[in-house]
């Protein structure tokens, strides 16, 4: 078990990964937060209360009230919010109420958000069950939905109380699912975390089996990576957007494909590689280098076929909301283990990248 603490100047709290930790929750977070109010609540979704909501009841003296949200990016709607802080009402939800988000980055991201706006906001508890929700989304405080307009345009930053990380809870994960996740963890070794690469070269086969200690090291070293971050920069103003290495153009595939075709972890994957291509241009990482981290991206796909021509990713990336002012911004790698942003990526060089993306997607796609 692993206890990574994040520090932020509007919150401090723990990170716990391991197992057995949904069999012991209520007691974990009575010890993180101190004595839990009559009126808690539990956010997820059915899929994951079948499978996991037994071992989550067994720690609680008194159950608590199960909310659920349907899976799917199209549930991360003001609607849902709409629905579930009235169902909380009814319920005899007030003030003094707590919140657990136990799910995927979609019921920690709609959790968290009704956490923050919830009679103007209640505590709330990250229990994330898959790999992407416990390297990345449960931690660092973005919450929020979608919009029809575009994904996660309506959100805040609330810090939950602590992060409960089961990784027995990744047993029953499907393995598209783990793989997604996993282009999180390589983000974040290409970005800031060197030793992390060279681990994920060379335990692929335990981490891809789910060998509880190989998953244990890559995600709490995806977490430290993500803390350190957040602590300096929480609110996106400088550091932070580093951890939109692969962002630029993997939005644009989600939006080019309606975000039907494509896993966020592996549209980042894809993104990643457009990303190497333009730093190899501008020359902040070599040939050799480039061959490396592609290659650690493939050893955790496969990722899917690219279906969506250049030009439609092209006029996918003029809309997205990072782009400030029209400015093509893209976090580049400077070698493995570092990275920044910058401004000025023409769309000439924004082409060449997509193009030789979609070049690679044609071998390498799935
Ligand atoms: N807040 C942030 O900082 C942040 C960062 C990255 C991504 N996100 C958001 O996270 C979302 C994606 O999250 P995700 O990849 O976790 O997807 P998800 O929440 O949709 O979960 C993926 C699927 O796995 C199922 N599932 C969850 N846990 C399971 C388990 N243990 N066993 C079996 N099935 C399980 C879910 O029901 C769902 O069908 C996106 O909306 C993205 O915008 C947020």
């Amino acid at each position: 078990m692993q206890t990574i603490r994040v520090e932020t100047p509007s919150a401090k709290y723990d990170v716990v990964i391991g197992s057995g930790l949904l069999e012991t929750l209520a007691q974990r977070i009575e010890r993180a937060v101190g004595r839990l109010p009559r009126r808690v609540f539990v956010l997820t979704s059915p899929e994951i209360w079948a499978l996991w909501g037994h071992s989550v009841l067994r720690s609680f003296s008194e159950a608590p009230l199960v909310l659920f949200l349907p899976a799917g990016e199209q549930h991360k709607t003001m609607k849902n919010v709409e629905r579930l802080t009235r169902e909380m009402i009814r319920a005899g939800g007030d003030r003094g109420s707590f919140l657990i988000a136990l799910g995927g980055g979609i019921v920690g991201d709609v959790g968290g958000f009704v956490a923050a706006i919830f009679m103007r906001g209640i505590p709330f508890v990250q229990v994330p069950t898959t790999f992407l929700a416990q390297v990345d989304s449960s931690v660092g405080g973005k919450v929020g939905v979608n919009l029809p307009e575009g994904k996660n345009l309506v959100g805040n930053f609330l810090q939950p109380r602590a992060v409960f990380g089961d990784i027995d809870a990744l047993g029953t994960l499907p393995d598209r699912e783990l793989r997604a996740g996993l282009m999180e963890s390589v983000k974040a070794g290409i970005i800031r975390d060197r030793a992390l690469v060279r681990f994920m070269e060379e335990h692929a086969d335990a981490i891809l089996q789910r060998e509880p200690k190989a998953l244990e090291r890559v995600i709490a070293a995806s977490v430290r990576m993500k803390a350190d971050v957040v602590r300096r920069d929480e609110r996106e103003s400088g550091l932070r957007m580093i951890l939109n290495f692969g962002h630029t153009v993997g939005h644009a595939l989600e939006q080019a494909t309606r975000y039907k075709a494509m896993l966020h972890g592996e549209a980042v994957g894809w993104g990643m590689v457009a990303a190497l291509a333009v730093a190899r241009r501008r020359g902040t990482i070599t040939g050799a280098q480039m061959e490396r981290m592609e290659t650690l991206i493939y050893r955790y796909g496969p990722l899917p076929r690219l279906k969506a021509s250049a030009a439609r990713v092209m006029a996918a990336t003029g809309s997205d909301k990072k782009n400030v002012g029209g400015v093509r911004r893209f976090v580049l790698p400077f070698g493995i283990g570092e990275a920044g942003v910058v401004e000025d990526v023409t769309p000439d060089e924004m082409e060449a990248a997509v193009k030789y993306m979609l070049a690679r997607a044609r071998v390498e796609g799935q």
